[in-house]
């Protein structure tokens, strides 16, 4: 008999974790894996918790969509890429018109749109899913972004606003829209998430090595920190993992961990999309090349023993004045991811609607921060401008970037690396100037190539008289 409200495939911890948050929420979820042994794991753990009166597991899979009460919702939480195209192959067969596959993995927003286009005319729904909060988030209530068909989407409605997390009483679930929506924001919301991570370690960098400062020291003031503007999930944890003490050695953890940072690509196709749309977002780029330059370990060994350890002298900055570059680096790569993503809104029709974005990024995600209220304030009236001129975040931007400039500067005299922060300025800088320099860079691609430039006051495609003897 078909009771279950939902079925889930894929019982790793995120999907285990999202079956037992449906299942918390009252709804019965017939579960499924390849390895049957991790069903059994599974349902000792639902019964552990009290819940196994609303798990269905099935580890045969035309049993398992049988469970379910049509039309059909199926959420597959298997690994990205591959994977998914292969549980497609297999789930295909026993659907029928009508059901849908929510797929909530990390999965590149083309692969989805790909997906989708495949299974529409086959008359399945595909509901690409971006889920945000990790581990804990999955379990107690996640961020989620919704992409794909529309009609599939209102059956899964009930059971996904009711799993996610609540602010202020309102879900931090919604639909976006349609093919690869929801995993475009979700990728964009990882692209933040690596420069909000790389700005916090460039300022910890700085208090390590330029205050003197202990990882203790460091912790108490991102913990003061998430007291003010900064408040966020990223600096609270920030202060715990600096507080942490390695139970072995009794030293701070921290100190220990291998200063090389892993990457699994959301950050690399924000980039990616951010470039080929032609929208500056150099605080992700930024963060992203910082990793890239962390894994390189060997390289930056041997480059030390070139160059000469950093003469440590005491950085002329203050941590009121880091806490305010800070504020002004996040503000520029949060204005830059919103901008990516209403560029992506307007190339694919998606008509993604930013203050929700924002609503649903206020609890739950990685991101999730207290200036979101504010950002989603600034949306609510429709429209994409840019944050950087929106009244409230002038504001907070004149007050804050004077501190980011202070800091960058301190930093190069200082020889701190500040890769994201320094980007982030230099985008404020340039996006600020009336007058750029690209006067020049017009005569230099018409010098070599003749591309034609604008004169201001007589119109374009003209062409300068250039000495021909020369460039050659
Ligand atoms: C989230 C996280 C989650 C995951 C990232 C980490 O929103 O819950 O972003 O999706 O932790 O994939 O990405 P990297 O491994 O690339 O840092």
């Amino acid at each position: 008999m078909s009771t279950a409200d939902i079925g889930l495939i894929g019982l790793a911890v995120m999907g285990s974790n999202l079956a037992l948050n449906i299942a918390e929420k009252g709804y019965t979820v017939a579960v499924h894996n390849r390895s049957a042994g991790r069903i059994d794991e599974f349902v000792a753990m639902a019964k552990e918790q009290g819940l196994d009166g609303k798990v269905i597991p099935k580890a045969d899979l035309a049993e398992f969509v049988a469970a379910v009460k049509r039309p059909r919702s199926i959420i597959i939480m298997v690994k990205a890429g591959a994977p998914v195209d292969e549980m497609i192959e297999h789930l295909l067969p026993h659907l029928e018109q009508g059901d849908a596959i929510i797929e909530c993995g990390n999965s590149l927003f083309t692969d989805t749109q790909r997906r989708f286009d495949y299974l529409k005319p086959k008359g399945i729904g595909y509901l690409g899913v971006g889920v945000s909060g990790g581990e804990e988030g999955a379990r107690h209530g996640p961020s989620i972004m919704v992409g794909g068909s529309k009609e599939q989407w209102h059956n899964a409605e009930p059971v996904l606003t009711a799993i996610a997390a609540q602010f202020n009483g309102e879900s931090c679930c919604a639909y976006l829209g349609e093919g690869g929506a929801g995993h475009f924001v979700k990728t964009i919301h990882n692209g933040i998430e690596y420069g909000d991570m790389q700005m916090i370690a460039e300022v910890y960098g700085v208090m390590r090595d330029g205050l003197g400062m202990s990882p203790k020291q460091a912790s108490d003031v991102f913990k003061e920190w998430n007291k003010g503007p900064l408040n966020s999930y990223l600096i609270e944890i920030t202060g715990h993992v600096l507080a942490a003490v390695d139970s072995e050695s009794g030293k701070p953890l921290v100190e220990l961990i291998l200063d090389k940072a892993g990457q699994k690509g959301t950050g690399v196709w924000s980039a990616i999309a951010a470039q080929q749309m032609g929208v500056p977002a150099t605080a992700i780029e930024g963060a992203v090349a910082a990793r890239s330059i962390s894994s390189r370990k060997d390289e930056r060994v041997a480059a030390e023993a070139i160059y000469g350890k950093r003469n440590a002298t005491k950085a002329n900055i203050t941590l009121a004045d880091l806490e305010k570059a800070l504020l002004a680096g996040k503000i520029v790569s949060y204005a830059q991811g919103f901008a990516v993503i209403a560029k992506a809104s307007d190339e694919n029709g998606w008509n993604l609607p930013l203050s929700t974005i924002a609503k649903i990024w206020r609890a739950g995600c990685i991101i999730r921060s207290r200036f979101l209220d504010q950002m989603a304030a600034a949306y609510s009236k429709g429209g994409n401008t840019n944050l950087l001129v929106v009244p409230d975040f002038v504001t907070l931007m004149k007050d804050s970037h004077p501190s980011l400039r202070k800091v960058v500067a301190a930093a190069a005299v200082g020889e701190f690396p500040m890769i994201c922060l320094s980007a982030a300025l230099s985008y404020f800088d340039s996006f600020r100037q009336a007058q750029g320099t690209a006067n020049l860079i017009q005569g230099q691609r018409d010098f070599f190539g003749a591309h034609g430039f604008e004169i201001v006051g007589r119109g374009g495609d003209l062409h300068g008289t250039w000495p021909s003897t020369l460039g050659k």
